[in-house]
C-alpha cells in the first residue's frame, strides 16, 4: 500500500490538546495560546499511516513487558543506510539511545573527563551547550561564517582554538539552524584536523533524510573512516517520519574501544532497552518509508521555495538563508534594527506567530529567527502574511 499511495500534506491536523509541545505549550513559552506555532522541530503532518498500522497491530497483544530490538530492526537501518547514503554499516557498530540529545550526553560522559574541552559550531542546536556544560566539560566555540548566503565551517579558527585538552567536536550534519548539508570536501577537511589532534567527532545526523536535491547527505563516518578519526554518528527516523515522541535513535560507533565506552555508559544509565512501540515505528519507517519520504521531500521543497520567494518579494527587511537540508529556515531580521526582545514581541504580540529566537542558538544568532516550514501550506501562508503585516508597522 505504502509503495504507491499518494499522501495529502495539505491536510490540517488539529494537534491541540494532545500534549503536543509545539501547540500545547504556546502559553507557557510565549505567554499567548492563540498564535501560530512554527517553532519546535516536528512536523504538523500525520505520522505515516503504515507506521501507525504496525503500532496498532502490536497493540492487539495485551502484554507490554520488557522488550528487545530484533535483528530486523538493525537490518532495516543497515539497508536504509546502504541505499540512502551508500554507507555500509556493520551490525557490530550499532547501538541505541532514546534520543539524539541523550546520545550526545552519554557520549560526552563516556568519552571525555571533567575539564576536557568540547567544541561546538554555533549558531547551532542549543541543547548541545548543556550536554557539555552540564557535565563540567569546557564548551569551546568555533562559530560558523556566512559565505555566499551559506553557513560554512571556519577551519582556520578551529585549528586556533584546539588545545591538548580538546577531546571532542560536536558536528551537526546537516546543520540546524543554518541548513548546510556538509559536502565531502568539508567533512574531509574537518576530518584532517580532527585526525591531527586526535579529536573524537560526535556527528548529529538526525536531519540526514531531509536533504534537498541536488544536495546529498554524507555521513561523517563515511567521508572519514574510523581508522583516521573516531566518530559517533547519531541518526533517527524521528524527524523524517514525525516520530519524535517515540524516543528511539540509532548510534553508530565503528571504533571498538569507543563503542565499549559508550555501551558501558548506556548500560550504567540503564536506558538501553528502549520502548516497544519506538522500535516498531523506527523499523517500519526504514523498511517501508521510501515512497512517503519522497512525497514529503517534494512537499517540503515546494514549501521552502514558497517561503524563500515570499521573503524575497514581500518581506523587505528579511533575508533568508536557503536551506540545503532540514525543514528549518534561518531568517536574518537584523535590517529591522530591532533588539532580540523587540523582535520576539513583534512576532508574538503583533504577528501572532511563534518562532525560535536566533540567540538561543548561540554566537551568530543575533538578529536571526528560525522558522519551521514543515506544516500545511495554508498555515505557512497565514503565518507569513501575519509576519508581513507586523513588519509593515516597524
Ligand atoms: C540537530 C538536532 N539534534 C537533536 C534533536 C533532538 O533529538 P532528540 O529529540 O532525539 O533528542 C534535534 C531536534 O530538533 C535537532 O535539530
Amino acid at each position: 500500500m505504502s509503495k504507491t499511495k499518494t499522501y495529502d500534506f495539505d491536510k490540517l491536523v488539529a494537534r491541540e490538546n494532545t500534549n503536543c509541545v509545539k501547540w500545547d505549550l504556546r502559553e507557557t513559552f510565549f505567554g499567548k495560546a492563540d498564535i501560530l506555532p512554527l517553532w519546535v522541530a516536528d512536523m504538523d503532518f500525520e505520522t505515516p499511516d503504515f507506521i501507525i498500522e504496525k503500532i496498532k497491530d502490536r497493540m492487539e497483544h495485551p502484554v507490554l513487558g520488557y522488550t528487545i530490538r530484533p535483528d530486523s530492526f538493525n537490518e532495516a537501518f543497515i539497508q536504509w543506510a546502504k541505499q540512502k547514503y551508500q554507507w555500509d554499516v556493520d551490525k557490530e557498530w550499532m547501538n541505541f539511545s532514546p534520543g539524539v540529545v541523550s546520545a550526545v550526553t552519554l557520549a560526552v560522559m563516556a568519552c571525555t573527563l571533567p575539564g576536557d574541552e568540547v567544541i561546538v559550531q554555533p549558531p547551532v542546536y542549543f541543547p548541545f551547550f548543556r550536554c557539555v556544560k552540564g557535565l563540567n566539560r569546557v564548551l569551546k566555540h568555533n562559530p560558523l561564517r556566512e559565505k555566499d548566503g551559506r553557513l560554512c565551517m571556519d577551519l582556520e579558527h578551529l585549528e586556533e582554538i584546539i588545545t591538548p585538552k580538546t577531546k571532542m567536536l560536536i558536528l551537526c550534519n546537516p546543520h540546524n539552524p543554518g541548513g548546510s548539508a556538509w559536502n565531502e570536501n568539508e567533512l574531509k577537511a574537518l576530518g584532517d584536523i580532527c585526525e591531527k589532534h586526535q579529536i573524537l567527532v560526535l556527528s548529529d545526523e538526525i536531519h540526514s533524510d531531509l536533504v534537498f536535491e541536488p544536495h546529498k547527505h554524507i555521513p561523517f563516518a563515511k567521508a572519514v573512516p574510523s581508522g583516521r578519526v573516531k566518530s559517533i554518528t547519531c541518526m533517527a527516523a524521528s524527524k523524517s517520519f514525525n516520530l519524535a515522541g517515540m524516543s528511539t535513535s540509532l548510534v553508530i560507533i565503528p571504533d571498538k574501544q569507543t563503542f565499549k565506552l559508550y555501551n558501558e555508559m548506556l548500560q550504567t544509565v540503564h536506558i538501553n532497552m528502549g520502548n516497544i512501540l519506538g522500535s516498531i515505528a523506527t523499523e517500519t519507517a526504514y523498511a517501508e518509508g521510501w515512497n512517503w519520504l519522497h512525497q514529503l521531500m517534494d512537499y517540503l521543497t515546494a514549501n521552502r521555495d514558497y517561503l524563500s520567494n515570499f521573503v524575497k518579494i514581500r518581506l523587505d527587511s528579511v533575508r533568508m538563508l536557503m536551506p540545503e537540508a532540514t525543514y528549518l529556515a534561518w531568517l536574518d531580521l537584523s535590517k529591522t534594527g530591532l533588539s532580540e526582545e523587540d523582535l520576539n514581541k513583534l512576532m508574538v504580540e503583533k504577528a501572532g506567530v511563534a518562532l525560535n529566537s536566533g540567540t538561543m542558538f548561540g554566537q551568530g544568532g543575533e538578529g536571526f529567527m528560525r522558522i519551521n516550514f514543515a506544516c500545511p501550506r495554508s498555515i505557512l501562508t497565514e503565518a507569513l502574511e501575519k509576519i508581513e503585516k507586523a513588519l509593515n508597522t516597524v
